[in-house]
């Protein structure tokens, strides 16, 4: 199962591959807020520190909202859009 590591608390906990990272995050009380669970807000920004590549690629809504943002830059994604493949390490804003 895939590795989770919130690094503002240094908390680590296993997921389901393929589980959306926003319930790690409630069912973990970790503070992150969200509002439209849907990529339009940005309410839900993070900065992803390893594993990039094991969250599920970008898709348009999520792209608009992060350029809109100037987040655009690789690292920052929407947390409600993020599904989870494999180990990450990311950090609430
Ligand atoms: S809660 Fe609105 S973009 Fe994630």
């Amino acid at each position: 199962m895939p590795k989770v590591t919130f690094k503002n608390s240094k908390e680590t906990i296993e997921t389901a591959q393929g589980s959306l990272l926003k319930d790690a995050v409630r069912e973990n009380g970790w503070p992150i807020a969200f509002g439209c669970e849907d990529g339009v807000c940005g309410t839900c920004i993070i900065q992803v520190h390893n594993g990039k590549e094991n969250l599920a690629p970008v898709q348009e809504t999520e792209e608009q909202t992060l350029e809109m943002m100037c987040m655009k830059d690789g690292e920052h994604r929407l947390c409600c859009q993020c599904k989870v493949n494999g180990d990450v390490e990311f950090e609430g804003m």
